[in-house]
């Protein structure tokens, strides 16, 4: 039987086949130095794909980074119920297709399964979503989802401001801003602070 004691500073982070693979990883390390929350990953088999093709790591690295792994199949899970207490839930990267099955309800795996559940609870749901061009059908499911509460809309975009000299240094601040609605501050984040 799962344990979920401590399952209300346990934060969902699904993973889909866009790129932007090594945000996630940056997202789960940021998080393991966090005080008092945990990470519950999920990662598409597209996702998997697009890891090893973007970063060179295996899953198996990976899920090592998380303190709790699940499998997209496994629809009969902890995070497939809304029982199960959650501090909300992230998706980094989200893709179109995981983006559309959230905006129809189409929950047809775990990861999909748990936004839905992330939405009816009422609970924060970050959406790191990637394409580009975007097409009106894109824009419209991102619109509509942005529309309700807790769902944060936050497409992984580079900046400049904080003067970034690495690839590294770009994807810390992308994965800093995409934890802030957690309450969680990076260690290393550069916010603006004026000119
Ligand atoms: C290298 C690579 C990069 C991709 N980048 C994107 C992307 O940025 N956005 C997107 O929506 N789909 C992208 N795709 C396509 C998705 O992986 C594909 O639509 C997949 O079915 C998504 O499934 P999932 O949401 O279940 O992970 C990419 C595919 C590959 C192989």
């Amino acid at each position: 039987m799962e344990n979920n004691r401590d399952s209300e500073k346990t934060i969902i982070v699904g993973a889909t086949g866009a790129s932007g693979l090594p945000i996630l990883v940056q997202c789960l390390k940021i998080i393991k130095q966090a005080q008092g929350v945990r990470s519950a990953l999920i990662m598409t088999d597209s996702a998997k794909l697009t890891l090893e093709h973007e970063t060179g790591m295996h899953y198996s690295e990976v899920a090592a980074l998380a303190d709790q792994v699940y499998d997209q199949k496994d629809i009969g899970a902890g995070p497939a119920s809304g029982s199960f207490k959650t501090a909300g839930m992230l998706i980094v990267p989200c893709s179109m297709k995981t983006l559309a099955g959230i905006h129809s309800g189409y929950a047809e795996n775990l990861l999909l399964r748990a936004a839905d559940v992330t939405i009816k609870e009422q609970r924060p749901l970050v959406l790191a979503v990637r394409e580009t061009p975007l097409s009106p059908i894109h824009l419209r499911n991102m619109q509509e989802l942005a529309m309700i509460r807790g769902i944060h809309i936050i497409p992984p975009m580079m900046t400049f401001y904080h003067k970034p000299e690495t690839i590294e240094e770009m994807t810390y601040h992308v994965a800093a801003k995409l934890l802030e609605p957690f309450g969680i501050e990076a260690q290393d984040y550069r916010r603006w602070t004026g000119l």
